[in-house]
């Protein structure tokens, strides 16, 4: 082989490698751990060493519509105080994972998220855009 098609070639692997990663980083992924979510939430399982009772993300999506989790990434609490059909699924999930009767409670992440966090309605997409990949 020529000395130009070795280089070539040598080009177009490093490019293969490269470039998806370039093209396709997740934005979602990051802001998922820049915004703090990866401290309560895993993805397989419940919970993480700091929070073990939060759900865990996989499937997310079948779980609630992108409308409910755009008014919840904005305003957990109020979403909460509302004890929608997916507030209530949320709840009695939780008290299944503690073996305990599901009763009324404060939503955890609008105690820590609400107050310290506050995502914009772009990153509040590129998050959606991540979760529904679960
Ligand atoms: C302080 C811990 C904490 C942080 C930080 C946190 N969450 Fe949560 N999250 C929870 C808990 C606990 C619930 C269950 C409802 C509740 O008690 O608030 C929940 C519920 C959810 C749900 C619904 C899950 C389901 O299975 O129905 C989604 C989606 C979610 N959080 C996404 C996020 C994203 C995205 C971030 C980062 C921007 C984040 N959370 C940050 C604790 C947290």
């Amino acid at each position: 082989m020529k000395l130009i098609q070795r280089v070539i070639s040598f080009l177009l692997l490093i490019l293969g490698f490269a470039l998806p990663s370039a093209l396709f980083a997740d934005p979602g992924a990051a802001l998922f751990k820049e915004k703090h979510c990866v401290l309560c939430h895993n993805i397989h399982n419940p919970g993480t060493v700091f929070a073990p009772a939060c759900p865990g993300l996989q499937g997310v999506r079948h779980r609630h519509s992108k409308a409910w989790i755009r008014k919840w990434l904005k305003n957990p609490a109020a979403v909460w105080a509302g004890n929608d059909a997916d507030v209530q699924d949320i709840n009695a999930r939780y008290f299944r994972y503690r073996g305990s009767a599901p009763k009324p409670r404060e939503s955890f992440m609008s105690t820590i998220i609400g107050k310290k966090v506050v995502l914009t309605d772009e990153e509040i997409e590129a998050l959606i855009d991540y979760l529904w990949k679960l």
